[in-house]
């Protein structure tokens, strides 16, 4: 079998990067989350921790379980780190980041597949989404919208809803609620499909992982 024939049998790596220019919308959570779904699917899975806080970071080492691998980098080496995890055969990588500068903002937005912009339903989070839609329509990158951490009952959320209807990105048809679920599982080193298998909040983060799987077919 010559060299293209072998790469040919080799699963492609999806790429997606949590992203958003305001501090708090749910980014760390929501990548950890997709990561450990990703992985119960049966794909392997490296998270990227790109934001200097590395909260990220912190998650893996409390993790009593050796993946999704996490991986610490300056979003100046993404690429070459997702280069690095092409050749061990990871076939999806997770982005987190930081409410980047410009520059490092754009190159991760470029080096991704999926852009998955987290808003909450709230005033501060809905004014921050132009920035973050500014950067990925300049790079040409493909985008779509999480509403998360909503409160139950919140008018906020249909009308948050209709507000990112108008940037023209794909919106996620599951909500992800606020729940004291996943801040507990992020605190020590899980995901809420971990130690709550059957519960709401896993139920919620399967359902988004499926749905962004379709949007990247
Ligand atoms: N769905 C949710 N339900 C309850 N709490 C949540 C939810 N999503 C996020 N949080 C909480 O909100 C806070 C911010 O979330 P997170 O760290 O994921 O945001 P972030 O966008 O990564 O923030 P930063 O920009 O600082 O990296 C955390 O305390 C987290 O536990
Ligand atoms: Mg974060």
């Amino acid at each position: 079998m010559t060299p293209q024939g072998i790469s040919h049998y080799m699963q492609r790596m999806q790429t997606i990067a949590f992203f958003s220019q305001k501090g708090g919308s749910g980014k760390t959570t929501l990548a950890v989350h997709a990561a450990v779904a990703a992985e119960e699917s049966g794909k392997r899975v490296v998270i990227i921790d790109t934001d200097s806080q590395k909260s990220a970071t912190t998650w893996g080492v409390a993790r009593t379980t050796a993946t999704p691998v996490v991986a610490t980098a300056a979003a100046t080496d993404l690429v070459r780190v997702l280069d690095a995890a092409r050749e061990e055969q990871m076939t999806v990588a997770i982005v987190d980041t930081a409410p980047h500068a410009a520059p490092d903002a754009a190159r991760i937005v470029r080096s991704v597949d999926l852009v998955v912009i987290p808003c909450r339903p709230s005033a501060f989070d809905i004014a921050a989404v132009s920035g973050a839609v500014d950067i990925v329509k300049a790079a040409g990158s493909r985008a779509v919208f999480v509403l998360s951490a909503c409160p139950t009952r919140s008018p906020e959320v249909a009308e948050t809803r209709e507000i990112l209807f108008g940037y023209g990105f794909p919106i996620a048809p599951v909500e992800i609620m606020e729940r004291r679920a996943f801040a507990r599982a992020v605190a020590t080193g899980r995901a809420v499909t971990e130690f709550e298998s059957n519960g709401k909040a896993a139920n919620e983060i399967r359902m988004l992982w499926e749905w962004l799987q379709e949007q990247m077919a």
